[in-house]
């Protein structure tokens, strides 16, 4: 079983546009969460292609602002964003051959825990330069 992840305080970062992206990519998560748990298998599907289309959109936007704002850790932020999706590549197709709950509940773990850390501690870290 999944866990939904709740919006709480501590995920602000304060700059609006990333903040409501943020809520999208949990919302979508959430969605994703009531498929798996219900076995729902065309609606899971749909929801991990939903929500990763909408992390590499969100990347795109955030790097771009980091590169516009000359933030001095953009590099290392980028290179984060890289290895996570490269991982994600990996879990992607462990998922396209084998179809199953268990497979698509990997995928939503792992992008729940990486997603989550990555706002409280990499992202937090460009505020005051994003802001
Ligand atoms: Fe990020």
């Amino acid at each position: 079983m999944l866990e939904k992840i709740e919006w709480e305080m501590a995920y602000t970062t304060g700059v609006i546009v990333i903040d409501n992206q943020h809520r999208e990519l949990f919302s979508r998560y959430n969605s994703l969460v009531d498929a798996v748990n219900a076995g729902e298998a065309v609606e899971m599907r749909t929801f991990i292609e939903s929500l990763e289309q909408y992390i590499f959109q969100h990347f795109t936007y955030e790097e771009r602002m980091m590169r516009t704002l000359g933030y001095d850790q953009h590099e290392s932020h980028v290179a984060e964003h890289q290895t996570f999706t490269e991982e994600l590549k990996q879990l992607d197709k462990v998922y396209a051959d084998a179809g199953t709950q268990t497979a698509a509940e990997k995928i939503g773990q792992f992008i729940a825990n990486w997603l989550t850390h990555h706002i409280l501690e990499v992202d937090m870290l460009y505020r005051d330069t994003l802001l």
